[in-house]
Formats: C-alpha cells, structure tokens, sequence
C-alpha cells in the first residue's frame, strides 16, 4: 500500500455497494474517508463541532433526507474551502450544472470510474490548497488595513494590538477592557476582522441596553408565545452570529440570570430560545468588552467568577488617553486632518495655546471625546490653525470636577476651612483610618494630611497617643472606628 495523504474526505451515497466501493478505492491514497449513507447523516457529520470541516464531500444528488444541492450548502457553510464534487446520474444532470452555480467544484457521472474519481479528487484537493493560500493573503491585507484605522504608537496601544493579532486566528474567548471610548469596539471589529471568520458575521449586542427579558430574547431568540407579545418566533444573535463573531458590549451590566444562561453557552456551546425545548448549538466567537472594574464587581457578588474566568480567558486593556500622550496628540492630528478634509475646510494644524489645552486636559471621554472635540474644532477654526477657544473644552475647574459629585452648600454657606476639614473626615472614614490611604484619596502627601490633621484637631482611638498619628498598626486601624473625637 503507498503511503496515504493527508486529506480529510466525506462520501455520501445511499448505494451501499458504490459507496463502499469508492470510500475503499479512496482510503488507499488519503487518510481520512468517512461515510454517509443519507443527507441527515451528512449534515450531522458536516456539522460535527468536535471535528475537523471536510477538505473533499464527495456526494450524490439525489439522497434520502436532504439532497446533493443541502449537502454542498452546508459543506461550504462551514467552511468556504470545502470542495464539493458531486456524482449524478443519468437523469441529474441538471441539478448539477446548477450545483455548479452554487459553488460546486465538479461533477462525475455514474457509473462511476474508481481511477477517475481519484483524480478528481486529487485536483480538487489541489484547488482547496490554493483557495487556502489565497484566502490567507487576503486575511493579511485586511489585517493591515485593519491595523492601518488604529492611530497611535504608544508601548501600550502597540501590545493592545499585538495581542489582539496574536489571538485573532484563534477561537479563544477575549475581553476587552478600557474605560468609556478609549477604543474597545474598534479592538473588537480588528479582532472579526483578521481572523478566519472575517466573511462571516460580526454581531453586536448591548448588554446595558436592553432590560433582562428582552437581551435574553435577543441572545438566545424566542419561540412564538414565550412571552406576551411574543407573536411569532426570533433567531438570536448567537445564532446569528454562527460561523463569525459575537461582540458582547458593556458585558459587565448583565443580570445575574443572564449571566448563568451565558455561562452555560461558554461551557458547552448550547443553548434554547426562550420558551423553546430544542437545544441549539453554536460555533460563535465571542469577544466582550467592558468599562467596569469586573474584579469590584465580583468582590460585590454581583458579577460571577466562574463566568468572569471564561470570558477573561484573553485581556486585552486599553488604558485611558490620559496615560497615553503620545496617542493623543497623534489622535488630535489624525482627527484635524480627517474632518478638514470631510468638510472641505483649509484647516491645517493648532495653535500653541490650543495644543497646551488638549494636553492637559483630562479626557474622561477619551478618544471619543477628543474625536468630537475635534469635529466641532475644525467647524469653528477661523483661520488655518485651530485656537483653545475653538475646541470649547471646559475651563480647568469645571474640568477637574468629579463626574456625578457636586458639593453640597448649605442655604447659610459655609467657610472654606469647614468644607476641607468635612473632607478630611470623609476621607478618612473611607479608608478606615488609615492616613496613607486618605492621602491618597484626597491627592496629598502623608506628611501634609497629617499636618492638617493636628491642626484641625482630628483624632481617633485607633491612632496611639504616645505613637504620631499614622504609624498605628494596620490591625488597629483596621478595627471598626467607635468613636471620632472631634467629628461634628
Ligand atoms: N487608536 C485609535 N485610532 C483611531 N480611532 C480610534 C482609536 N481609538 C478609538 N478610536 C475611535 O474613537 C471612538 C470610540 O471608540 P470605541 O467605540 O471603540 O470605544 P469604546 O471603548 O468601545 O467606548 P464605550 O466604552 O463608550 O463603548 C470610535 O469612533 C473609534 O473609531
Ligand atoms: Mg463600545
């Protein structure tokens, strides 16, 4: 016997003699030849996730359960490379010329000739080998136009990148972190987009947007009369998202019912749509993303480990603008001369001031604030150069205001001085008494904050008189607080 190739095969006939006869004359030259007697058995087979797409199907077209034409379908539905030949006969022949328009790579007629079959075989195995090295070129120029989007050549965006690449040809889940438009989608659509299943679908889903029942609904889908006003039945967007990618945004606001549901896909790749009984199956990737601290979340109980270890099996982080510089003053250029360009405006580049201004703003929106800083800054710009007053950011108070805190004055007023040692306060309850950790929340060094504190007069029975304040114990500054001497 020669030695046999590598070559995964399907032969599907429902005449038990010829398909025999022509699995048995195939195993002599590949490796792997299985065998299916029937449509359904061939689409099970296809649709096999445990193994291995087809190189070769080799089917007849008229077949018990689904025809040649279902068989070709579904072969090249899981995976485009599949070369399908098809075996008519006298009678078919119709069927496969039509087949041919559906993406068949060649017919044979019966009766069959074992030595033409082999050939056939043996040029379509050729013409996959080159559909594979063609198809991997394109996903290399469209990773690089990929890349191309993603401005900035920060250390950090530069490993952001790297990594997601690295895991792109992968099935591996990713997460994707980052706060609010520091570019966690466009980490996301990169990844769709240089892998394999780039012509496959890219699916996004909300989780934040949508109330537990209805994201159920639109992950899973629903059966007609699951729910009221369920009137006719919904594929899901697992389902949709076969054979590509499923992008799973602001995955830390999910519900812990939902929660368990994605779980149980990531475990075993199943699920049913709401009120169905029919487990379905799905070959999704998933990429997910979030700007919440999952870790805070976990420790709260309200985000499950067990679900947090499945999708964080890759991290990909994209940290804030703020700690990118570099990127940001890349990004403001790239932005400039974008929407000049859009608009049609001879807008060319900052002026000093302005420059300074975008520096050493804080960007909590990130890119996404920047970007929109910028189309409003082209629109505004007067003369060639774009001026602090064109990009509109706040002034450096209003800007360093937390988000979401605003001081609560009373009617009558209050000074300065009781407003600070409040916060003092504050900051300390916060951290236990433990100065070092107020320090830190109140952005000054320990020294000062101790200062304050002996001047303000604070003290606390954790703190050891003969000890200065600060240098107490952890474990007795760690103990509940019972009384704050001096506290209003
Ligand atoms: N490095 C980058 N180069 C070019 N454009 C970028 C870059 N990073 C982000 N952007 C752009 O900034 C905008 C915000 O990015 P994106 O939507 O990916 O952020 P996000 O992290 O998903 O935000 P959110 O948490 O609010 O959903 C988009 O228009 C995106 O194209
Ligand atoms: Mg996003």
């Amino acid at each position: 016997m020669s030695t046999r190739r590598e070559a995964r095969i399907l032969v599907v006939e429902d005449n038990d003699t010829l398909r025999g006869g022509v699995s048995l004359a195939l195993r002599e030259a590949w490796s792997e030849v299985e065998e299916a007697a029937s449509g359904e058995e061939a689409l099970a087979r296809i649709h096999d996730p445990g193994r291995e797409p087809f190189d070769v199907v080799l089917t007849d077209v008229r077949l018990p359960g689904a025809d040649g034409l279902a068989v070709l379908r579904a072969a090249r539905e899981r995976d485009p490379r599949t070369s399908v030949l098809l075996m008519t006969a006298y009678g078919s022949i119709e069927t496969a010329v039509e087949a041919m328009r559906f993406g068949a790579f060649d017919f044979v007629q019966k009766p069959i000739d074992l030595e033409q079959i082999e050939l056939r075989v043996t040029r379509a195995l050729e013409h996959r080998r080159l559909i594979a090295e063609v198809t991997e070129l394109r996903e290399e120029q469209a990773a690089r136009r990929a890349v191309d989007e993603i401005v900035g050549d920060s250390p950090a965006l530069r490993a952001a990148v790297d990594l997601a690449l690295r895991v792109a040809p992968t099935r591996s889940t990713v997460l994707v972190t980052g706060e609010t438009g520091t570019g966690k989608e466009l980490i996301a659509s990169l990844i769709h987009r240089s892998s394999p299943r780039r012509d496959g679908p890219l699916v996004k889903v909300n989780c934040a947007a949508l109330p537990e029942t209805l994201l159920e609904s639109e992950l899973f889908g629903h059966e007609r009369g699951a729910f009221t006003g369920a009137d006719r039945q919904r594929i899901g967007r697992f389902e949709q998202a076969s054979g590509g990618t499923l992008f799973l945004d602001e995955v830390g606001d999910m519900s812990p019912a939902t929660q368990a549901k994605l779980l149980r896909v990531l475990q075993d790749q199943e699920f049913q749509r709401l009120g169905g009984t029919r487990v379905l199956r799905t070959d999704a990737r998933l990429v997910s993303a979030t700007n919440q601290d999952l870790a805070v979340r976990m420790r709260e109980g309200s985000f499950r480990e067990d679900l947090f270890f499945r999708l964080n099996v890759i991290r990909v982080h994209l940290p804030p603008l703020r700690e990118r510089p570099d990127d940001l003053l890349a990004l403001a250029h790239h932005f400039l001369h974008r929407f000049a360009h859009e608009v049609g405006r001879p807008v060319r580049g900052f002026t000093d001031e302005a420059l300074a201004r975008i520096r050493s703003h804080a960007w909590p929106g990130n890119v996404r604030e920047l970007h929109n800083t910028l189309e409003r800054g082209v629109l505004m710009a007067e003369g060639p150069r774009i001026d602090a007053a064109d990009l509109a950011l706040p002034s450096r108070v209003e800007g360093e205001l937390r988000e979401g805190w605003r001081p609560d004055l009373p009617p009558g007023g209050m000074s300065l001085r009781e407003v600070e040692r409040e916060l003092v306060l504050e900051a300390l309850r916060r951290s236990g008494f433990l100065q070092k950790d107020a320090a830190k929340l109140l952005g000054v060094s320990r020294r000062k904050l101790n200062y304050m504190i002996r001047r303000m007069g604070i003290t606390h029975s954790s703190w050891r008189r003969n000890r200065p304040p600060g240098q107490a114990t952890p474990a007795a500054t760690r103990a509940a607080p019972t009384r704050v001497p001096g506290a209003p």
